[in-house]
């Protein structure tokens, strides 16, 4: 019974209020609740409102700083539904509930059923009638959905910050082993003379092609929904491009149908770009998790950054690496799960929606704290010189060998069979002449750390420039100083 019990709030199944045992009747006919879009049963409620309770302490900021626009809208359009004194009463009211939460003072009741009727009660409770004006001409549709693209815009910029910080952070692993020799693989087998350097840049290059696809997904997503209402617009002059500017959005989404249909697309557009960051950022950890291994020992692995056995002394597993390969997949599942929600749904708004949150704002947070553990693994990272250099067996500079009968006029083909023969005879050469000899564009002994430096920095002042353009229109909408509330 009470391992079922357990078992039950696990998996957040249980009912309401825990059944006596005597009557499953009465529970079934759990008394429905009042709320402010009415009475509600019980379980229907506790299944539609689901992760909302917990999830949506995520959005309080985004909400109240969508509601402050949107009530300083209603002061500024004609006729106005708000006085401007009116409209400012509002905006600080959202403050102080801003506040509220951050000092752990705001609770979204089942009730509630989301953030946005939970605020919007809160408000009543401190305005009165001037609270319940709020909500003229606007939906929860448009209201989540601006919620999330605030969110999604600020932690984006996070994203965007970080990854640009673990590219330099492999950039400056480049630049201090540019002439370290680590031979290239294909197949995992030994291929070509390489370096330190080509290794650990061609990951920061790879990020910088990811966050083109990261800055795509910002760039639609730094769209206006709001004013869009139910997904119809409405019979009321709401003035979207006001909006627009109070809340630091590029533009508008034009077609208020197409504002809601954004919704789950946007969502998915960014998890997919994601998925892409998470993909390189997995294999960097796979290769990472195969070059700290004692048979290579390419990489020292940083003792603090491992997580030792309970049972085995000797250990010092890469635990991190591991977990950042596995939350790539879990990343490109929730990349998918977006999409799949989506993807039959009819024209308009579809509570179906609402299943995308939880993903949405999963695959952020994960992603997030991926790119800073990589950061540090990177950062924390020893080449081994030695260990590098004896993985240069005679095989690797086959092709230089014959590469250099080509030089003397020998036709490929048939220097590759001359080289092919005699393989057991085959010298090794020096790995540093090997490389030096490798001067074309991109290859090891001309990589262009720099551009990639400039490329970094570049993305830096990207986010820099738009986290502080955000937060410059929101203190100026709030009337305090953002994100300080001051
Ligand atoms: N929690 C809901 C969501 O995330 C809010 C919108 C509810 N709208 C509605 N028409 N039931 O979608």
């Amino acid at each position: 019974r009470a391992w079922r019990r357990v078992a039950a709030r696990r998996l957040d199944i249980r009912p309401l209020r825990p059944h006596s045992g005597k009557s499953l009747e009465k529970n079934m006919s759990m008394a429905a609740r009042r709320t402010i879009v009415g009475r509600i049963d019980g379980e229907i409620l506790k299944f539609t409102a689901g992760d909302d309770i917990k999830l949506d302490l995520e959005l309080v900021e985004a909400d109240c700083i969508g509601s402050a626009a949107h009530a300083t809208m209603l002061s500024r359009m004609k006729p106005p539904v708000l006085t401007p004194a009116e409209a400012r009463r509002i905006v600080a009211a959202l403050v102080s509930v801003m506040k509220a939460h951050r000092a752990g003072r705001f609770r979204i009741r089942l009730e509630d059923q989301d953030v946005h009727l939970a605020v919007e009660l809160r408000l009543t409770a401190m305005l009165g009638d001037l609270g319940r004006r709020l909500h003229t001409g606007r939906s929860r549709n448009d209201q989540v959905a601006t919620d999330l693209r605030l969110y999604g815009k600020a932690e984006l910029l996070g994203v965007i910050e970080e990854a640009s910080l673990l590219a330099e952070s492999l950039l400056d692993m480049a630049a201090r082993h540019l002439k370290t020799p680590m031979a290239g693989r294909t197949h995992l087998q030994p291929a070509m003379p390489a370096t330190v350097g080509l290794w650990a840049s061609a990951y920061a290059e790879s990020l910088l092609d990811d966050l083109e696809v990261v800055a795509a997904a910002y760039r639609l997503n730094d769209r206006n929904v709001l004013g869009s209402a139910a997904g119809y617009g409405v019979p009321l002059a709401v003035d979207r491009v006001l909006t627009c500017r109070l809340l630091g959005f590029e533009r508008p989404v034009r077609n208020v149908l197409h504002a809601c249909h954004t919704r789950g697309k946007n969502e998915s557009v960014i998890l997919a770009a994601l998925a892409q960051l998470m993909l390189t950022l997995s294999r960097l950890a796979e290769d990472i998790i195969i070059f700290v291994m004692p048979e290579f020992g390419y990489f020292e692995y940083p003792k603090e950054y491992g997580t030792g056995s309970s049972i085995m002394p000797q250990k010092v597993n890469p635990d991190a690496a591991e977990l950042v390969r596995a939350k790539a997949a879990v990343v490109a599942q929730q990349a998918a799960m977006a999409c799949e929600i989506t993807r039959g749904l009819p024209a308009g708004y579809n509570r179906d929606l609402q299943e995308i949150k939880k993903p949405f704002m999963e695959g952020l947070a994960s992603t997030r704290a991926s790119l800073r553990v990589m950061t540090r693994l990177v950062r924390g990272l020893k080449p081994n010189e030695t260990a590098l250099r004896a993985g240069f067996g005679a095989g690797v500079f086959a092709t230089d060998m014959a590469l250099r009968l080509v030089s003397q006029g020998v036709p490929f083909r048939e220097a590759y069979r001359r080289v092919k023969e005699r393989l057991p005879e085959l010298k090794a050469m020096d790995p540093d002449e090997a490389i030096a000899m490798r001067t074309h564009l991109g290859g090891p002994a001309r990589l262009d750390i720099g551009g990639m430096r400039a490329a970094a920095g570049e993305w830096k002042k990207f986010a820099r420039t738009r986290l502080e353009r955000y937060h410059a229109a929101v203190s100026n909408l709030l009337g305090v100083k953002y994100p300080q509330l001051e």
